[in-house]
């Protein structure tokens, strides 16, 4: 008997192979846009038993070439054609933030599902339409992926809703990273635009941490680190401070100026779940030594599946600690390590492919009518708080958040 991928959580990750081999009606996917954000989920679509990639829409016809040819799915070069292809029932859009509206609406507006890469959405504004959008067409929006599919973050969420760290009162998360000097359009350059790491990146820890409080944020306190590097106008770090109801507390901090890497907390292994070389290397050096930037950024999408980054252990968001009454939790690359008074306790995540769990969660939403947690309205209450950062930074003042749910 053919088991559901609900039931698949309970199962052993051999027996869960076995069984997903047996899937016999895949949501057969489209996609707009094939640049990095793709490349990234290109492994995980192709490994899915339950995702058929049928089509696609993208204008770089090189990116057409080299799907076409590892995929063997239709392309087109505008998304009107994708979202109109009958043989297309979900559709991921992995196009820049600012196209997300348009792309979405029209995929909603054609009756299909709909994956949205984060930020859903630049504005609030756009966020509510979609979701009203998705209502009024009764198909599912779903925003990721995020790093709060992470394995390791969701076993965490189980291991806290069994009371294994008794009640959670305190949330620490930081990362620093290189993101500034990935090779960058000048919209990715202009927070006007959703440019910057409070978008692209902090809105990936807003997320994660939002999971693990399990409860509401009601309130930010924010302070950004906005241009320090006069050539790089945008935000390239934050520190803030998000109270959540029940006296739950989380501080986030991010860096993007490539100083220090926060893989090497976490095990020296990348964010995409790939163990890292001793050697250090300065992404400003790499990036000062390219002509040209935009066709650098152009080669970083998608090329082939063997290309692809090859994750060996869950992706992860840098350092992830959860101090409960009973015990603390930490994040690491393959699992969930909780320290009691006696000593540390290590629970190993299941890993099939990186992101895996971010197809589960459309197929299931799909095939098994289960409701995602990163829903519409999930995606908006993050781009809540990105908006409210900025603004606290801005003012001085906390911001109240109007957008939340548990
Ligand atoms: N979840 C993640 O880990 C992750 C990583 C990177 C990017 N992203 C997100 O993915 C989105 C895209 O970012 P990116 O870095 O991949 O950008 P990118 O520029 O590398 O890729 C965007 C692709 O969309 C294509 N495109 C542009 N206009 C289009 C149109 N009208 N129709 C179809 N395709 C079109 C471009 O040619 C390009 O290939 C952003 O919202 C970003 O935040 C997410």
């Amino acid at each position: 008997m053919t088991k559901s991928l609900t039931q698949l959580c309970c199962v052993s990750p051999e027996q869960k192979v076995i069984a997903l081999s047996s899937i016999s009606n895949p949501v057969r996917l489209g996609v707009a846009g094939l640049g990095r954000a793709f490349a990234l989920s290109a492994s995980a679509i192709y490994a899915h038993p339950g995702i058929i990639l049928v089509a696609a829409a993208e204008p770089n016809s090189e990116h057409r070439k080299s799907l076409e040819k590892n995929f063997g799915a239709k392309t087109y070069t505008d998304v009107t054609d994708l979202v109109n292809d009958p043989d297309v029932e979900a559709v991921y859009i992995s196009t820049p933030h600012g196209l997300h509206k348009e792309h979405a609406l029209a995929a909603i507006n054609a009756g299909k599902a709909v994956l949205i890469e984060k930020p859903m959405t630049v504005s609030l504004e756009d966020a509510s339409l979609l979701i009203e959008a998705a209502k009024k067409a009764a198909v599912k929006i779903i925003v990721g992926p995020s790093h709060s599919f992470d394995g390791p973050v969701k076993l965490a969420e189980t291991l806290i809703a069994e009371g294994k760290i008794g009640r959670v009162r305190m949330i620490h998360a930081l990362y620093a990273t290189d993101f500034l000097y990935r090779p960058r359009t000048a919209a990715e350059l202009s927070t006007d635009l959703g440019g910057g790491v409070v978008f692209s990146q902090a809105v990936h820890q807003i997320d994660l941490v939002r999971r693990l409080a399990g409860v509401p944020a009601q309130r930010v306190t924010a302070r950004t680190g906005g241009a320090w590097d006069t050539n790089r106008p945008t935000e390239g770090a934050y520190s803030m401070l998000i109270d959540f109801s029940e006296g739950i507390y989380a501080n986030l901090t991010y860096s993007g100026y490539a100083h220090f890497d926060g893989d090497r907390l976490m095990e020296n292994t990348s964010e995409l779940g790939i163990p890292k070389p001793d050697e250090f290397k300065n992404a400003r050096k790499i990036l000062e030594s390219i002509e040209d930037e935009l066709e650098f950024k152009s080669s970083r999408g998608f090329t082939s599946l063997e290309t692809c980054p090859q994750a060996k252990t869950h992706e992860h968001f840098g350092q992830v600690f959860v101090f409960g009454d009973r015990g603390d939790i930490r994040l690491t690359p393959n699992g969930v390590e909780i320290t009691y008074c006696d000593g540390p306790i290590f629970y190993p995540a299941p890993f099939r492919t990186a992101r895996a769990e971010v197809f589960d969660t459309l197929y299931t939403a799909l095939r098994e009518q289960a409701s995602p947690l990163q829903d519409g309205e999930w995606g908006r209450a993050s781009l809540e708080i990105c908006h409210a950062l900025l603004k606290s930074s801005e003012t001085g003042d906390a911001v109240i958040l109007n957008y939340q749910k548990g």
